[in-house]
């Protein structure tokens, strides 16, 4: 259990106003929670601090070799004000993983959550309640030692900041069109893949401008040793329905192991559909396509929900997906999830964790 000590700001910022565009990720609050790490002490000093700029050296590791790692989730508050989060020990637990794979030191996952809690709470009235908005949260660790030497940092600092914000593409829960990468990779497996690390978005911009350049909004990878196997969009894990079939790639060590992926496989189970984690050829893709066996598809992310997509691009060929609008299932995950995650839906799963 976490001592944190609170600071509160003497300027408090204007919060949005109701009914304002907040856009994703830009807008931040009047507090910011750090900790920090030092070798032989481990984590200490928890607190929350006046939202301010970090002061370090320019000789931090962290701008070097980037030891960094980030997580995402979202605070969302009803119509009686109470607020929720949902699964955070999911978001604790790969903190974790994506820890061991760059050799920073662990969090307590119940430290993890405490955190979170406590900057939400402190944070609550800057929660936006317009429909389809939240307070996006921000965790991340960097290595801070003023060291330009190859080897893991001895010192940290554990951060979370969060953000009033709407949907994360800026057309809403209109379908996106995706274009699938065959010159560039994301991840290999025994890389970083599965890690929630900065290095993986680094390495996905070059085509995401050259998908933005052609006219798509996100990057379909392939697999990073034959280029033949679809992994995951780099904002979102990718999900396809084929012939009634739930079917999205197995993790296998380069696909971020996501929590909406992971809560869309057992809701669908739940309801009695048929799941499939496995591989996935861009061929049988297309195949499926051509044939009108692929029948819908769609995005998995914390900050994208549930986003359809309403056409592939592989190649020269352009595949519209069912009639390029919004599939049914999709449209159900959606509504179920969002019902969930607002409190207006039951819970049947026991995802929804309240911030009293
Ligand atoms: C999230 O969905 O929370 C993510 O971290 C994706 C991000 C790159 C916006």
């Amino acid at each position: 259990m976490l001592d944190i000590k609170i600071t509160k700001t003497t300027e408090p910022k204007a919060k949005p106003e109701k009914g304002a565009a907040l856009g994703f990720g830009k807008i931040f609050t009047d507090h910011m929670f750090v900790m920090n790490y030092t070798e032989g002490q481990g984590w200490h000093d928890p607190r929350i601090e006046p939202f301010h700029n970090l002061s370090m050296s320019p000789a931090a590791m962290v701008y070097h070799y980037g030891q960094e790692m980030f997580e995402g989730l979202k605070a969302y508050k009803n119509e009686n004000g109470d607020v929720f989060l949902f699964r955070p020990d999911m978001n604790a637990k790969r903190t974790n993983k994506t820890n061991d794979r760059l050799c920073i030191p662990n969090i307590p996952e119940e430290d993890f959550v405490q955190a979170v809690k406590a900057i939400v709470d402190v944070e609550r009235d800057w929660i936006p309640t317009d429909p389809g908005t939240s307070m996006y949260i921000r965790p991340f660790i960097i290595a801070t030692d003023e060291f330009l030497g190859v080897a893991p940092s001895k010192t940290y600092m554990f951060i979370i900041i969060v953000s009033p914000s709407g949907a994360y593409y800026a057309s809403g829960l209109a379908p996106v069109g995706i274009w699938i990468e065959d010159e560039y990779v994301r991840a290999v497996r025994g890389g970083m893949g599965f890690a929630k690390t900065g290095g993986n978005y680094a390495a996905s911009l070059k085509a995401q401008v050259k998908a933005h350049d052609a006219g798509y909004s996100q990057v379909l990878w392939l697999d990073g040793v034959e280029r033949k196997y679809i992994e995951e969009v780099g904002a979102m894990n990718i999900c396809f329905k084929i012939n009634g079939k739930v079917v999205t790639p197995a993790l296998n060590g380069s696909i971020l192991p996501g929590v909406t992926r992971d809560s869309v496989i057992n809701m669908c189970k739940y309801w009695g559909l048929e799941v499939e984690e496995r591989k996935v050829s861009v061929d049988e893709l297309v195949a499926a396509a051509r044939s009108g066996e692929l029948e819908e598809v769609f995005g998995t992310g914390t900050a994208a929900v549930i986003s359809p997509v309403g056409k592939l691009r592989y190649k020269d060929e352009v595949m519209t997906i069912g009639d390029g609008g919004i599939g049914e299932l999709t449209q159900k995950l959606y509504d179920t999830f969002t019902g969930i995650q607002w409190g207006r839906l039951e819970d049947p799963l026991g995802w929804r964790v309240e911030v009293k």
